[in-house]
C-alpha cells in the first residue's frame, strides 16, 4: 500500500554504491506511510556524491541517507556538519533545510540505543573490534554515555586513532581483554558469503555479558551463535540499522519515528531479500 504520490511530495533516499540491495527504503517509506508523511524515498546508485549534492540542492529533496562508500567523502560537499558527526569523520545523514545541507551521524545514537536495551552503558566497559568509520561511530557513542571504551583492531595503529577519539584503550585483536561488560563487532568478520568465521573464538565470549555484532547477513552470525551459547545476551546488526533510520526519520521530520512499522518492514525487506 502507498499514498498517492503529487505536487507536495518530497523526496528522500539513499546515496551508495552499490545500493540495490539496501533496506532502508523498505524501512524508511513504511515510516512516511505510517506516520502520515507525504514522502517518498528511493535508492540512487551513486559514484559521484558532489554531482548527487548538487542534485540534492537543486531538486530540493528533503535529505538523504548516505552509505558505502560515501559517508566520509561528503563531509567537505555540506554546508554545515553536528560536532558529533565531524568527530566521527563520517556523515550518514544529510538534512537540507532553509536552502542548506546540514550532516549528522545517526549511527553512533542507533548503535548506542540498540545496546541500550541490553544493558545501560553508564560505567560499563566496551570492547569493540575494529577500527573504521563503524567502529568510530560505536566507540564515541558509547563513550560519550558514560562508557569506558577499549578498541582492539588487526592493525593496532588505527586502534590508535579510534582510541584516542573517545579517550580509551587500544591494542591488537589477540591482546583484547578477556574481560567487560559488553563486546560489539564492527568489522565484516562471519559476513555472507563467509559466514563459517567469526572475530572471536568461542572459548574467550564466557568474559562477555552482552555481545552485538553489527552484522546483518546472515543475522545471526557465528559469533551471536556462539555468545548466545556461551550465556551471553546476544544483539544483532538489525536493531541498530533499525534505530540509525528512526533517528535519521527524528531528524528530517521532527517528529518521534514509527519504529515498529520501520521493524516490521525491515523483517518483510529482508524476507524478499533472501
Ligand atoms: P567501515 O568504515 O565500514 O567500518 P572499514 O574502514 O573498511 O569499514 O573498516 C573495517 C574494519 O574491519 C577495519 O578495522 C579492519 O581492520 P584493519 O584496520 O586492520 O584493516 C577490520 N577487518 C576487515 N577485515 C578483517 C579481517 N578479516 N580480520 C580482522 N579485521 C578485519
Amino acid at each position: 500500500m502507498r499514498r498517492p504520490v503529487d505536487t507536495q511530495t518530497r523526496l528522500y533516499g539513499i546515496i551508495g554504491h552499490p545500493v540495490r540491495h539496501s533496506l532502508s527504503p523498505a524501512m524508511h517509506n513504511a515510516a512516511f506511510l505510517a506516520a502520515g508523511e507525504n514522502a517518498v524515498y528511493l535508492a540512487f546508485d551513486v559514484t559521484d556524491p558532489a554531482a548527487a549534492l548538487a542534485g540534492a540542492r537543486a531538486l530540493g529533496i528533503g535529505g538523504l541517507s548516505v552509505t558505502i562508500p560515501h559517508k566520509e567523502a561528503v563531509l567537505p560537499l555540506l554546508d554545515e556538519v553536528d560536532p558529533p558527526a565531524r568527530r566521527i569523520g563520517a556523515v550518514n545523514t544529510v538534512i537540507h533545510r532553509d536552502g542548506r545541507l546540514l550532516g549528522a551521524n545517526t549511527d553512533a545514537a542507533g548503535a548506542v540505543r540498540a545496546l541500550e536495551e541490553a544493558i545501560p552503558l553508564a560505567g560499563r566497559r566496551v570492547v569493540v573490534l575494529g577500527a573504521g568509520g563503524a567502529a568510530r561511530a560505536v566507540a564515541v557513542g558509547a563513550a560519550e554515555r558514560g562508557a569506558s571504551v577499549h578498541v582492539a583492531n588487526r592493525t593496532p595503529e588505527r586502534a590508535r586513532a579510534v582510541a584516542a577519539l573517545c579517550g580509551g584503550t587500544f591494542s591488537g585483536l589477540s591482546e583484547m581483554p578477556g574481560e567487560a561488560d559488553v563486546l560489539v563487532n564492527t568489522t565484516p568478520v562471519g559476513m555472507a558469503p563467509a559466514a563459517g568465521e567469526t572475530p572471536v573464538p568461542a572459548d574467550r565470549l564466557p568474559g562477555f555479558r552482552v555481545v552485538m555484532d553489527i552484522v546483518y547477513a546472515p543475522v545471526e552470525t557465528r559469533l551471536l551463535r556462539e555468545a548466545a551459547a556461551a550465556g551471553c545476551r546476544v544483539v544483532n546488526g538489525l536493531r541498530m540499522l533499525l534505530y540509525q533510520a528512526a533517528a535519521q526519520f527524528e531528524l528530517w521530520t521532527g517528529r518521534p519515528a514509527p519504529a515498529a512499522a520501520m521493524e516490521a518492514a525491515l523483517y518483510r525487506g529482508l524476507g524478499e531479500e533472501g
